[in-house]
């Protein structure tokens, strides 16, 4: 497998807490790395660096197709090749199943599947090129329990597990992995409505940075498909 230096990974949701730590980390690492988000100027200054020529910004709407395509044909444009997706953006939205509000429950499905979805999809054919592709969903702890009324999220979250396991499944003899990382609360700004725990002991989206980064440095043949990450005794699975 190539080193970090000649690697190329694309982040989407690079303005978030998890996005943003990743991004950083990689960047950290050698990586160079293409930063999606919809809003640039809320990108960390650390994208100004001297080490700039390694790092790409561009916009990235989730729910915009064209959008989606534009960014993997500038990033193929300005380094040539793809090795590696982080599929971080998303968003909660507190919708149970009783709730009669298909508004929400579509927005999920497009930023929290339909958008991941589209990204691997436009970036299989460079990651099957490159032979040690890499994909990895920021999914949920909420992807593999039920635990509380956020039954739309939970949706959206299983369904990006499957996406995971598919592409795993399409990509795996041309050296594709794919990753599901599994939270339960981090410190980040979707988790201001958290109750009963204190932002220090949430996981630290550091902390997960070096989980994603360790994914994308192991070989082919060490594939983690799942990775569950608790910062309480909570559930699981
Ligand atoms: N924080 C937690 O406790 C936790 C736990 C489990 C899983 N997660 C998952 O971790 C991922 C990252 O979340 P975070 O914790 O880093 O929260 P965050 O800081 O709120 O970041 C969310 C990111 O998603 C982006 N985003 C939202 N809607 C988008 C859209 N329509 N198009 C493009 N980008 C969009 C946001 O962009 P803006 O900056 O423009 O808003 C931001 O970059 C999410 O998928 C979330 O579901 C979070």
């Amino acid at each position: 497998m190539l080193s970090s230096k000649d690697r190329v990974i694309m982040i989407a949701g690079a303005s978030g807490g998890i996005g943003s730590a990743i991004a950083q980390c990689l960047h950290d690492k050698g990586y160079s790395v293409s930063l999606g988000a919809r809003n640039l100027e809320k990108l960390g200054a650390w994208t100004q660096t001297s080490d700039a020529e390694r790092i790409m910004t561009h916009a990235y709407e989730a729910t915009d197709a064209s959008n989606n395509a534009d960014w993997v044909n500038a990033t193929v444009e300005r380094f040539g090749r793809i090795d590696g997706v982080v599929n971080s953006a998303g968003m909660g939205g507190m919708v149970n199943l009783e709730d009669d509000d298909d508004e929400t429950y579509d927005a999920l499905w497009a930023v929290n599947v339909k958008g991941p979805m589209r990204m691997i999809r436009l970036t299989l054919p460079h990651l099957r090129k490159c032979g040690s592709g890499r994909i990895i969903n920021v999914s949920s702890l909420s992807g593999k329990r039920v635990t509380n009324d956020g039954t739309g999220y939970a949706l959206s979250k299983f369904a990006l597990m499957a996406v995971t396991h598919a592409t795993r499944r399409a990509g795996w003899e041309d050296g594709v992995r794919a990753t599901s990382i599994c939270p339960s609360w981090v410190n980040t700004d979707m988790a201001a409505r958290a109750e009963g725990i204190t932002r220090e002991d949430m996981i630290q989206p550091e902390d997960l940075a070096e989980m994603a980064a360790t994914v994308i440095a192991l070989p082919n043949s060490a594939a983690i498909a799942e990775l569950l990450v608790n910062c309480t005794l909570g559930d699981m699975f």
